[in-house]
């Protein structure tokens, strides 16, 4: 059985560039989709994974990010005095205890991988998951719980992975496959960014990642890569040269890009009309745009 993944690390120190003006004061990660902002849904599927400790890596004007993780006591009292305490519930119910959650800083954004690495002491010598908040993913199991589910034959490092049409590899990590089942593939490497022509395959990585330790030495010597960043695919590329496993899996589960706009509304149309209270009414509506 392998160590069990106990830890996650959240990076959410982007800037945000693709979703501007939305994100200029407003951190990517607290966009709403629905009636909750994106860290909602991942600290929920965190959670539904068996997580216990919750590390979030912020930046400059990610103050809202850590506000959400407080106990709003004004709001719980208006709450209370109103009669709601129903909704009373469901705020204190999403949030980790105390003691279960921390916050740490990367004072420049250097990179996916750089972000990671600023987490090392927190992690500490067990595997983690890594969760990028702004790819919203919806399935049953939770995607990280089918992650984790996959781990425990696997071992070693594994993300999840989606097809994509060739064109567009270059916008993620791919997988150099060398089995693939049509749920696990495994891979003998990974490069981040290739052009069309030299993609290995065109089974790329999504938002979620379980790794091991051993990682955060690499990420220490790594240099600059693809887009002068510090790339995690990078770190996972030098973890599968010493002899670790790496498979990537395809979860059943939908994937809503969020830092991307035309993603963002996609996820809320589609998480909208499957709204137990408001998906009714809100197909009417938007029939009625048709
Ligand atoms: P993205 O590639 O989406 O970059 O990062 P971004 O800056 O958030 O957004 P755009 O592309 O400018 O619109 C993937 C994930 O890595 C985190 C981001 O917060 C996001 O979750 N990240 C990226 C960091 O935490 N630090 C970095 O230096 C870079």
């Amino acid at each position: 059985m392998p160590k069990p993944v106990r830890k996650a690390v959240f990076p959410v120190a982007g800037l945000g560039t693709r979703t501007l003006p939305a994100t200029k004061a407003v951190p990517k990660e607290m966009l709403t989709v629905v009636d909750r902002p994106l860290i909602h849904y991942a600290i929920e599927e965190a959670k539904a994974a068996g997580i216990e400790e919750f590390y979030f890596v912020t930046g400059r004007a990610k103050s809202a990010i850590e506000d959400h993780f407080d106990i709003a006591f004004e709001l719980e009292q208006t709450l209370r005095e109103r009669g709601h305490g129903e909704l009373l519930d469901e705020l204190n119910e999403w949030l980790p205890a105390a003691g279960q959650f921390a916050f740490t800083r990367q004072q420049r954004p250097l990179g996916l991988g750089h972000a990671v690495w600023c987490a090392r002491n927190l992690v500490g010598d067990e595997p983690f998951a890594v969760m990028l908040v702004d790819d919203l993913m919806v399935g049953e199991p939770p995607c990280l719980a089918q992650m984790i589910d996959a781990y425990r034959e696997t071992g070693g490092n594994l993300v999840a992975v989606v097809e994509v049409p060739r064109e567009h590899v270059r916008r993620y990590g791919v997988l150099d496959v060398v089995g693939d089942d049509g749920r696990l593939a495994r891979a003998r490497g990974v490069v981040e960014k290739p052009e069309p022509a030299e993609a290995p395959s065109t089974l790329t990585i999504i938002g979620r990642y379980i790794i091991q330790p051993e990682i955060f030495d690499h990420l220490a010597a790594l240099k600059p890569g693809s887009g002068n960043e510090i790339q995690l695919t990078d770190g996972l590329q030098q973890l599968i040269s010493t002899g670790q496993p790496f498979h990537g899996l395809r979860p059943k589960a939908r994937r809503y890009d969020c830092g991307d706009k035309l993603g963002y509304l996609e996820a809320n149309v589609a998480l909208g009309l499957a709204h137990p209270q408001l998906g009714a009414q809100f197909r009417r509506l938007i029939q009625s745009y048709l």
